[in-house]
């Protein structure tokens, strides 16, 4: 079938709480975060595939290091859909940065399906556009739990067991919050090895602190759908102490939480894979989250931006 010109887009994540935890059966919760994303566009083009990205413009069969996995992506979904690698331009934007814990690599992943699905006119159920999705993902990060995955596809927040289809969560009162990108990269493969590793050395102690994760995200999910923000700030607080206690911390990280807390913050905690990365942080309402931006980012932040749950997306890029 002729491919036609197409778009494909998906949003960044914030990982409230179970990261790392997840890995290990315990129930997550993540959110989308409009204000970044991906968008990957089709068109048909003479000659064997082009892939265009950050990393520059080269045939796919030549496309750089950092991009092998979306190149292996690109083929299964090609193959997927009876075609073959030619006679088309790929390109990918992103205004997420990659390595910040916010869902890079699975974000494109998502344009990425979505955009060859719709070149090509078929429909794609969400099952089968996380299915091609996790090739992409197992380059990036190992054995992915598929958290990143179904966060990049839903404009709802989560409920997320890994092996399970997701549930919608219900936010009943608005929640403010500050997302700030540390500038520290984060190495979400080695965090979770880091993770894998201190288990084999320290078993009882860090499987009762993943224990303890899921017991907050379960602890969340009702402060999220009884409305209590504080609540959710303390669970925040927790996680990131306990995220700090399976080894995936980092003082830069550690260093902006503590800022937000200074700033009036009702909780903060390091999101996505760790070692780095970025924090996100509950404020009390918009207003109070614009102030906890400027707090952070005079703290030392690379970028930060605020977003809203359980009410119309917003917020401002840095
Ligand atoms: C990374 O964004 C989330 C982790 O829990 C890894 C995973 O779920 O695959 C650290």
């Amino acid at each position: 079938m002729k491919a036609e010109p197409a778009e494909g887009r998906a949003h960044a994540k914030i990982i409230l709480v179970g990261e790392h935890a997840v890995v290990y059966g315990f129930p997550a919760i993540v959110a989308p975060l409009g204000n970044l994303g991906a968008v990957a566009r089709v068109q048909p083009h003479t000659g064997p595939m082009v892939l265009a990205s950050r990393y520059g413009i080269s045939g796919l069969d030549r496309a750089p290091q950092p991009v092998t996995g979306l190149r292996h992506l690109t083929v299964a979904t090609l193959r997927a859909l009876g075609g073959a690698p030619s006679n088309l331009r790929l390109s990918i934007e992103a205004t997420i940065p990659p390595g910040v814990g916010l869902g890079s690599s699975a974000a494109v992943a998502i344009a990425l399906v979505r955009a060859l699905y719709r070149a090509h006119r078929r429909p794609l159920e969400v099952e089968r556009l996380v299915r091609l999705a996790e090739i992409g993902e197992r380059f990036a990060h190992g054995v992915p739990s598929g958290l990143d995955l179904w966060a990049a596809s839903s404009a709802t927040p989560l409920w997320f067991v890994r092996g399970r289809p997701p549930t919608r969560l219900t936010v009943s009162r608005p929640l403010a919050m500050v997302v700030a990108n540390s500038g520290v990269p984060s190495q979400t493969r080695v965090a979770v090895d880091r993770v894998r590793q201190r288990l084999r050395v320290a078993r009882r102690p860090t499987w009762s602190e993943l224990e303890h994760l899921g017991t907050l995200a379960r602890a969340m999910r009702e402060a999220l759908s009884t409305g209590e923000v504080e609540r959710v700030g303390s669970v925040f607080t927790e996680a990131h102490r306990a995220l700090e206690a399976v080894g995936v911390g980092h003082p830069a990280t550690s260093h902006l939480a503590a800022c937000a807390a200074r700033a009036g913050a009702l909780g903060a905690k390091t999101t996505g894979g760790g070692l780095g990365g970025s924090v996100v942080a509950v404020a009390r309402d918009m207003a109070h989250a614009c102030h906890l931006r400027e707090a952070l980012l005079a703290a030392g932040a690379a970028a930060a931006w605020t977003t809203r749950l359980g009410g119309v997306q917003d917020g401002e890029d840095a």
